[in-house]
């Protein structure tokens, strides 16, 4: 199994979570890369592998800056993903009420809009709930990996 963790951020916490998550998860069966958006554009998602979304939330309910090229990228190409399965770590803060986690949600929404499938349920992570992102990352991963496994094994990745 091949993991591809695609990282969105402003300050680098959700570069920590996915650094995280790469050490607990990348055991030679499971071979995880970590890439940062930036840079990145919607070819990306030809990789081979399962992709995990692991993002933060600016702006006004924005993605990260370094996520906005591929994220434009995908709204203006509109590939066809459907043979792309995915999972989604967000980032954001409650305190930011109307917006909480829309970077996470938004690319949760485009991918599902292009065909792509989701492997279990979109995490939102709080930065005002004292919880430490990266130790809530690899724990999530640890059971979202078990369920990439299962999806692959069920013969639908
Ligand atoms: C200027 C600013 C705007 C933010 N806007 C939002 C927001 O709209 N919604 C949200 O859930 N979190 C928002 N956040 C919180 C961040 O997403 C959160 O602190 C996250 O852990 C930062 O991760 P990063 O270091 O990877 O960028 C904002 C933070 C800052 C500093």
């Amino acid at each position: 199994m091949k993991v591809n963790i695609l990282v969105g951020t402003m300050t680098g916490t959700a570069q920590l979570c996915a650094q995280e998550m790469e050490l607990a998860l990348d055991d030679g069966e499971t071979r995880v890369e970590t890439l940062l958006m930036d840079q990145l554009d919607s070819s990306v998602f030809a990789r081979d592998g399962v992709f995990l979304i692991c993002t933060s939330t600016y702006g006004q309910g924005d993605v990260p800056d370094n996520a906005r090229a591929l994220f434009q990228d995908l709204g203006t190409k509109r590939p066809d993903l459907s043979r792309v399965r995915y999972g989604v770590f967000g980032l954001g803060d409650r305190t930011y009420a109307e917006t909480f986690n829309f970077g996470g949600k938004r690319f949760d929404e485009l991918l599902g809009e292009l065909g792509a499938r989701r492997i279990g349920e979109r995490v939102q992570h709080d930065a005002a709930s004292g919880v430490l992102p990266e130790e809530m990352a690899t724990e999530w991963g640890e059971s979202w990996i078990a369920l990439a496994k299962e999806a692959a094994e069920a013969g639908v990745s």
